[in-house]
């Protein structure tokens, strides 16, 4: 088991070198390398830290103060699939707490995150845009409007495969 996570850990240490040396842009900052690595695998893994350290020559200190101080950076990988539900005040208006209560129980968790079975992560947004489609929810960014309890409901069970 340790060397299966050992190969595991330099598999994907590999994985993050690659894709910091592939950074374009002509200023590499510790804040791009971080955006890239989770751009390209979803969440901010230990070797994340200590590779984007070595690559800046910072300190695993530094990077870590970088990496924690954006809410939009995560360290556990993610669900399969990310359901945004909006509860900005144009779909609070038209019943986003209901959308939220409906999809929360079917993910069965009680704030974002994950459901148990690791399909689904569930994230808060504050406005998805399309503010007139109302409530509003989407599915890796692909908006879905005029939800209702049942409706946000029934997507989420077929998102955990459950339809
Ligand atoms: S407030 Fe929900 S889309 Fe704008």
């Amino acid at each position: 088991m340790a060397t299966a996570d050992t190969e595991q850990s330099s598999k994907l240490r590999e994985q993050i070198q690659q894709i910091l040396n592939s950074q374009d842009q002509p200023t590499v900052t510790v804040l791009s390398s971080l955006i890239a690595v989770q751009d390209a695998i979803h969440y901010l893994p230990d070797e994340a830290i200590k590779e984007t350290a070595t690559f800046c020559a910072s300190s695993i200190n530094d990077v870590w103060s970088v990496a924690s101080f954006y809410t939009n950076f995560r360290f556990t990988p993610p669900g399969d699939k990310t359901l945004d539900v909006c509860w900005g005040p144009s779909c609070h208006l038209v019943g986003a707490q209901q959308i939220l209560d409906a999809v929360q129980g079917v993910l069965e968790i009680n704030e974002e995150g994950e459901s148990p079975d690791r399909k689904v992560t569930l994230k808060y947004n504050t406005c998805l845009g399309a503010c007139a489609q109302g409530p509003v929810i989407a599915i890796n960014h692909h908006l879905i409007g005029k939800q209702t309890a049942e409706s946000a409901a029934d997507i989420a069970r077929g998102l955990r495969g459950q339809t």
